[in-house]
């Protein structure tokens, strides 16, 4: 299974500044066996990232953060997965500031994922239990109903298709009173997400679905972050618009690999 490591920009960065942190990223970083480097840039930037990437072959990814399940018609202001084919190679789908500033539900999220499947996109499932939820003893609960909610448009051969994130709520950088999770509170987590995985769609599903992880990763903690048995790469905030940083994430899991 690969390494994936994900820069999620979110609504930073200008369309320029977006192309200068690329080149910069092509010009440093060389690519490796089985390690995906991808960065979620706005959706303005996309168009002109992707040009610039053609040019470059392509060593890194593009990843859409958002877009409406419709691959058509009259929904003013959206954009479809259809529209972003051979723009993007993933598409964040159910990002916790989706859940809770933009009210998005599991129903709108199971047509997300249903959508990104059908136009070829991979989409990247983020789940994860709030503060309350994790204090309320409730995480399993959340994570079985966001997982499988996220899961139930799609055909069960192809969940393999889908990357799955676990990003706890309390532990992203941006929310206030966040704080780091600590590798076992992770590695409980990712158990639990397997584990449904492995009761509802096999055992063979349950190995082969990427699942990552996000959550106030730094060049200092990515590396405990990425040894956790059963994660495959990681979601990357705060730290991946720091271009230095996210270069040090993407040399250090070159190096756990080695
Ligand atoms: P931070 O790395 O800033 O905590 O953000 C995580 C995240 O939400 C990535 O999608």
């Amino acid at each position: 299974m690969k390494t994936y490591i994900v820069g999620n920009w979110k609504m930073n960065l200008t369309v320029g500044e977006s192309s200068i942190y690329l080149q910069k990223l092509l010009k440093r970083i060389r690519p490796a066996k089985g390690i995906e480097v991808a960065v979620s840039p706005s959706l303005i930037a996309i168009q002109p990232l992707r040009m610039q990437l053609d040019k470059n072959n392509s060593k890194v990814k593009l990843v859409a953060q958002n877009f409406y399940h419709r691959d058509y018609g009259a929904f003013t202001g959206e954009v479809s997965v259809s529209q972003l084919r051979g723009l993007v190679n993933y598409a964040i789908v159910g990002h916790s500031e989706r859940r809770y500033v933009f009210g998005e539900t599991n129903k709108d999220l199971k047509q997300k994922v249903a959508a990104a499947i059908r136009n070829g996109i991979t989409p990247i499932l983020c789940i994860g239990e709030t503060e309350n939820e994790k204090n309320f003893g409730e995480t399993a609960d959340v994570l079985r109903d966001q997982l499988l909610g996220g899961l139930s448009e799609i055909d069960a051969e192809d969940v393999k298709k889908v990357v799955i994130a676990y990003e706890p709520v309390w532990a992203i950088s941006s929310n206030k009173g966040a704080r780091l999770a600590a590798p076992d509170e992770i590695a409980e987590s990712i158990k639990l997400i397997r584990n449904e995985l492995k009761e509802t769609y096999g055992k063979e599903t349950a190995d082969e679905t990427p699942v990552l992880y996000g959550g106030s990763v730094n060049p200092n903690n990515a590396g405990a972050y990425l040894t956790i048995p059963g994660v495959n790469g990681l979601l990357i905030g705060g730290s991946s618009l720091v271009s230095d940083h996210f270069i040090d994430i993407i040399e250090l899991a070159k190096r756990l690999r080695a």
